[in-house]
């Protein structure tokens, strides 16, 4: 599913930049350019970041 349409990024980019470190917006600005146009991909980007971060950190073998 894309996540933000602007730069083509889908959940699995977010997904696998989370398992390599990112663990903020500004993470995911950097590495996929996630939230640099429009913007309205911010809320849902950060979303499932949050989500991957707080799976990593009970569950390190879920993402
Ligand atoms: S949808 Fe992500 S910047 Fe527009």
């Amino acid at each position: 599913m894309y996540v933000c349409v602007c730069n083509a990024v889908t959940d699995k980019d977010i997904i696998q930049a989370a398992k390599e470190g990112a663990c903020s917006l500004g993470d995911l600005r950097k590495e996929l350019n996630v939230a640099t146009c429009c913007g309205r991909c911010a809320t849902c980007a950060r979303g499932l970041l949050r989500q991957c971060n707080q799976r990593s950190a009970t569950h390190p073998s879920t993402l």
